[in-house]
């Protein structure tokens, strides 16, 4: 098992105290994870010695700063146990991943009366691309939902698939419920049916090992700044016959072979869909945050997640006027939102934030699910590997306080 209170030690941020003295307890991971020192240290290492475009230069440093770039999409395959590097195309984050698919891929291959699969799990990234292809093009939008404990309904996403389905959009873990979805079953479900699979991995792959070419799936988009990483750099996972089969999305440098007066042609994979100056900084950072991520070990922070998660229902469950969203902690990952009876989630975050305890309340971009559980708000507390059974402790004892102090 991990160590999470030496982890912690590893991340300037949780060191501070906020407001006048109070230690900061941070339980916003959903949103964004810290960055431990060696990725702090290796960012400020590239911006002192190799950074130079990439892709571009003629010169020493940009061939450094190049091959790094390089190894950094090789690095990402091997942690996501893709075939090949070409299959891996930086992107500004999951958001914009899931829209290079929907734009490129999707108005190459869904036309009038066609069927996209959602599920009422998603984060909007992962639902207005779809809705904006749905309109461009007279698609239909279907929504598999949700059983009472919050998990996918799969007996249902089986009915809704049909010979119009093109395109099944699904998260791996809900960002508000922490649902776990079967990932595997659905694709292989999706493909009897003849349909794609884009699999939003943002909420899944910083806590549990990944592997693309077992799941089978399409596409899986993710993002870094959820994995110790820094933000703005997104990733794209996509099979390759796939990713050669779509036009390009942005134009621009870079994605180019031939410019004339007349046209372009496309540069190879993954250039082509990789238009102009990327987060270079960040991206050659990227080896540092998976090399720590690696050596901690996915199963573990998985396991340590799920602990925290199982403690942290036990301790709530306690309070009695908290009521927990979505599933089991042995369905989903270490995400815990709640409402408090008679207390509004933004009152609570305020109150919690003076104790220094971080949590997101609101609808955390997924208005549809919060409409289909019957809320228009939650309070959201998810954790990572840094955080201990005393910051579970900090956070439950604040929101006892909260409830003394509004009741
Ligand atoms: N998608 C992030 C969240 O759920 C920002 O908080």
């Amino acid at each position: 098992m991990l160590d999470p209170v030496k982890l912690k030690a590893d991340f300037p941020v949780l060191q501070q105290t906020v407001h006048n003295g109070v230690p900061l307890v941070y339980l916003d991971n959903a949103a964004s994870s810290q960055k431990p020192q060696i990725v702090i240290d290796t960012l400020s290492r590239i911006d002192s010695t190799v950074y130079a475009n990439v892709h571009r230069g003629a010169h020493w440093l940009s061939d450094e700063s190049t091959a790094l770039y390089e190894e950094s999409r090789d690095a990402v395959a091997e942690f996501i146990h893709a075939s090949s590097s070409r299959e891996i195309v930086f992107t500004t984050g999951t958001t914009g991943a899931i829209n290079i698919v929907a734009r490129s891929w999707g108005d190459a291959n869904v036309n009038q009366g066609d069927e996209i699969l959602l599920t009422r799990l998603e984060h909007h990234s992962n639902i207005v691309p779809w809705q904006q292809l749905a309109q461009r093009k007279g698609a239909q939008i279907k929504w598999c939902d949700i059983t009472e404990d919050g998990c996918l309904d799969l007996e249902e996403f089986e009915n809704l698939l049909s010979d119009r389905t093109r395109v099944v959009a699904c998260t791996m873990a809900s960002n508000v419920l922490g649902t776990f979805t079967p990932a595997k079953q659905i694709t292989q479900l999706a493909h009897e049916a003849g349909a794609i699979v884009v699999l939003d991995a943002a909420q899944a792959i910083p806590h549990q090992a990944m592997n693309v070419l077992e799941l089978e799936a399409d596409f899986v988009a993710f993002s870094a700044h959820k994995m110790l990483g820094p933000s703005g750099i997104g990733i794209l996972y996509g099979k390759e016959a796939l990713l050669e089969s779509m036009p390009p999305f942005l134009g621009g440098g870079s994605m180019i072979d031939v410019v004339s007066e007349q046209g372009f042609t496309t540069a190879a994979l993954p250039a082509k869909f990789e238009a102009g100056t990327p987060p270079i900084s960040p991206v050659l950072a990227l080896p540092a945050c998976l090399e720590y991520l690696t050596q901690i070990g996915m199963e573990n922070i998985h396991q340590h997640e799920l602990e925290l998660a199982s403690y942290a229902h036990a301790q709530l469950d306690t309070l009695g006027k908290v009521n927990i969203l979505g599933p089991a902690p042995s369905e989903k990952a270490g995400v815990v939102s709640f409402t408090v009876d008679n207390l509004h989630p933004h009152d609570l975050t305020h109150a919690l934030d003076n104790q220094g305890v971080a949590i997101r309340a609101g609808h955390h971009c997924a208005m549809p699910l919060h409409q289909r559980l019957g809320i228009t708000a939650s309070a959201r507390a998810s954790f990572y590997l840094y955080n201990t059974r005393d910051d579970v402790d900090t956070l439950v004892q604040a929101i006892d306080k909260a409830i003394r102090l509004f009741s």
